[in-house]
């Protein structure tokens, strides 16, 4: 128990988060931590906030004409919103992966050194080596390594989105944001992401969102239960999904709604 204390530690910690869309209120006194090296899952109906909670991370939200947000989100302690931090370093540190795998219309090669190429290097010894231990890393170096200068959209759409995640590792992330990123891929595709991500959690901290409660009960650690805005209940997941606190979480893993 006190080693378990002492080798957890809140990578993100979100006090007190409301996120205004306008007058609409989307995400409404939200208090959530994000344990390192853990997967915490966001489940709950359409519409209830899940990916705005989940793009308020990495400051996804700030794009968006008329967002207004207050509250903490502390990342290693320090506010992402109001402490000075620089946005691109931001999203460097807390990376994203899409619903629809969203690979540039590049090479594969180029898709992985993206990231490192806009940093500025340019040593081919290195990129190389990058784009080995990111596809790697992401399960499709045997698949692309004798075609890394093919297009990135002749792959299969479960390829894309492993090279998508190839990508983001090649920048070294800390943190993973995952919003829904099996959800255009078939049972085999995803059950490989699934597995995917328990490997990556031995070095990223990784949140997923999903509508699928059987996917954030065997991939995730933690799972928040999210209904209209509010944090309903969160836990570790085994006690979510087999003796939840609240009604409303029991009604929604028993399937009466949404
Ligand atoms: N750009 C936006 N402008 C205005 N309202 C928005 C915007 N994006 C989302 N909303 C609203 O905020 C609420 C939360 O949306 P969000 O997309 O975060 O929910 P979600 O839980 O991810 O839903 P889904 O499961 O359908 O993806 C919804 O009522 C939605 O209509
Ligand atoms: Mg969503």
């Amino acid at each position: 128990m006190i080693m378990t204390e002492i080798l957890s530690k809140n990578k993100i910690e979100i006090n007190n988060l409301n996120l205004f869309y306008g007058r609409f209120q989307a995400i409404k006194s939200v208090n959530m931590p994000v344990q390192q090296n853990l997967i915490t899952a966001l489940i709950g109906p359409s519409g209830c906030g899940k990916s705005t909670l989940l793009r308020s991370l990495n400051r996804m939200n700030d794009l968006i004409h008329g967002v207004k947000i207050t509250g903490e989100v502390l990342l290693d302690g320090t506010d992402i919103y109001n402490s000075g931090m620089e946005v691109t370093e931001l999203r460097t540190r807390v990376g994203m992966v899409f619903q629809r795998p969203n690979p540039f219309p590049l090479s594969i090669y180029d898709n992985v050194v993206y990231g490192l190429k806009v940093a500025g290097v340019r040593n081919k010894k290195t990129l190389e080596e990058v784009v080995e231990k990111s596809l790697k890393g992401a399960w499709l170096w045997d698949q692309v390594k004798d075609k890394l200068n093919h297009s990135a959209l002749e792959l299969p759409l479960d390829q894309q989105q492993r090279l998508v995640i190839a990508r983001l590792l090649a920048i070294k992330p800390e943190v993973i944001l995952m919003d829904e990123p099996c959800s255009a891929l078939d049972p085999i595709a995803t059950m490989k992401i699934e597995e995917l991500m328990i490997e990556l959690k031995e070095n990223y901290t990784i949140v997923i969102v999903t509508h699928n409660m059987q996917q954030a009960s065997r991939v995730s650690d933690y799972t928040g239960y999210m209904l209209l805005g509010e944090m309903i209940e969160f836990n570790d997941t085994r006690t979510i999904f087999t003796r939840p606190s609240q009604k409303l979480t029991e009604e929604y893993i028993s399937g009466k709604y949404g």
